[in-house]
């Protein structure tokens, strides 16, 4: 008998483009991941060839099954609607039908954070936990992904509030932290003013913290006075890949594939 296909994950990033299969069992890769750069020009063109290399690395253990693929944009239906930090070049471009023709079979495209949401809601720190959960990635970015009652509300941009005047991201990201060459403790300040509107605004019931950099929580979450509890994402920064492919097999699924 030959084993079915596994679905692949792929995060399209500001600095990296990474995939990898996933065991949706254990709620983890199946295989080590592969990350290459992400080009300094990144056009839709440059990153669907990585997407299709990196795929094809994959080919034997994923080849025909579902593909779930994030990019750090508002994204509708497969089209892409924003592009804060990849090439302008995206924006109107339908990602669902281009790296659907691209690697031959159907791709479910979906914002990036939203996509960590989804992986931390079904293995991490979010499962089980009804009421209002915010999860925040803190990358090149922030990336917000919004659930209440374990149902996602999709594309809640919160990175572009606008605090004292500045596109949060631009001032908490951990993109702004390694820009500005910020201690801990003064990114734990701009952190406190950033979460501290977010909470005054949703209310949630729990903030999930993703992005590579949750995994040194330990540095500046103590440092957060917030009346809503906050914890790093169990799944860190393979949240995004095994989200996508939960997604994409998900939707398999329902299409009897
Ligand atoms: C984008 C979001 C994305 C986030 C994290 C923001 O700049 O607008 O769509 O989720 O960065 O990559």
């Amino acid at each position: 008998m030959t084993a079915s296909p596994l679905p692949l994950g792929i995060d399209i990033g500001g600095s990296g483009i990474k995939g990898a299969p996933v065991d949706l069992e254990a709620g983890s890769f199946a295989a080590d991941r592969i990350r290459i750069e992400t080009p300094g020009s990144s056009t839709p063109k440059a990153v669907v060839k990585i997407v299709k290399e990196i795929a094809a690395e994959f080919d034997d253990r994923c080849g025909g099954g579902p593909i779930g693929v994030t990019v750090p944009a508002v994204t509708t239906g497969g089209v892409v609607r924003t592009a804060a930090n990849i090439d302008k070049d995206w924006v109107g471009t339908d990602a669902g039908a281009l790296l659907g023709e691209a690697l031959g079979r159907q791709v479910t495209v979906l914002n990036d954070a939203d996509a960590a949401g989804v992986g931390e809601m079904q293995y991490g720190s979010g499962r089980g936990v009804r009421g209002t959960v915010l999860v925040a990635t803190l990358g090149t970015g922030i990336g917000s992904a919004l659930f209440v009652d374990g149902t996602l509300v999709p594309n809640t941009e919160l990175g572009h509030l606008e605090i004292d005047g500045h596109d949060a991201e631009k001032r908490a990201s951990n993109g702004a932290r390694e820009a500005d060459d910020l201690s801990w403790e003064k990114w734990a300040k701009r952190l406190q003013r950033y979460f501290r509107h977010v909470e005054d605004l949703l209310w949630p019931d729990l903030i999930v913290i993703g992005g590579g950099v949750s995994k040194k929580a330990d540095r500046y979450l103590p440092l957060l006075d917030l009346r809503t509890p906050i914890v790093p994402a169990t799944l860190r920064n393979d949240a995004g890949i095994i989200g996508a492919a939960w997604l994409a097999a998900q939707r398999a699924d329902h299409q009897g594939a």
